[in-house]
């Protein structure tokens, strides 16, 4: 399987959005929505303190009726920050969102925010090692039987 630093190269963006920990969760799910993505990595001055995902915001800001413009991201985000390395293999990565329940990883290295990686991400990796594997097997059937 894949290691992270090879997902983070396929992927389209290469970009890594962020909010601000005292940024409201409305400009923070505006910024969501206008870049399409479920995540913010969220940060408090340099230090990265957790992660704002599109379920904090229904939850906690929502259900629990807190108005969006008037909440600070800080407020709902999930924290502390779970992260990967970029040394990080697909498996791991999905064992950690599995156990943690998230859906987005922070990748990190040498204290440097590098990337993100969605549970798309790694899916779209896994469905693509798939299909390699069995274009090799239909290559070596199509072998033996010509
Ligand atoms: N075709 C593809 O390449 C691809 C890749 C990932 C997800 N998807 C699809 O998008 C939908 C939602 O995906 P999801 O649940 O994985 O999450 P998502 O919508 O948050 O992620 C979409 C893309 O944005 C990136 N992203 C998210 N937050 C980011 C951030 N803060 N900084 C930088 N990049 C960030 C992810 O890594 C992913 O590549 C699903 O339907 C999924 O299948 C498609």
């Amino acid at each position: 399987m894949k290691k992270v630093a090879q997902i983070l190269k396929s992927k389209p963006d290469q970009a890594v959005y962020t909010v601000a920990s005292s940024t409201s969760v409305f400009d923070a799910v505006t910024l969501m929505a206008e870049k399409n993505i479920g995540a913010l990595v969220v940060l408090d001055g340099e230090a990265f303190v957790g992660i704002l995902s599109e379920r904090d915001c229904a939850r906690k800001s929502l259900l629990s009726e807190r108005a969006p413009r008037q909440t600070a991201v800080r407020d709902i985000m999930t924290s502390p920050l779970q992260y990967v390395h970029p040394s990080h293999s697909n498996e791991e990565c999905m064992a950690l969102m599995t156990d943690k329940r998230l859906r987005h990883l922070p990748v990190m290295e040498h204290g440097r925010l590098i990337g993100v990686v969605s549970i798309g991400d790694l899916v779209k990796d896994i469905i693509s090692e798939q299909g390699f594997i069995i274009e090799q097997l239909e290559h070596y059937i199509a072998g033996v039987r010509g």
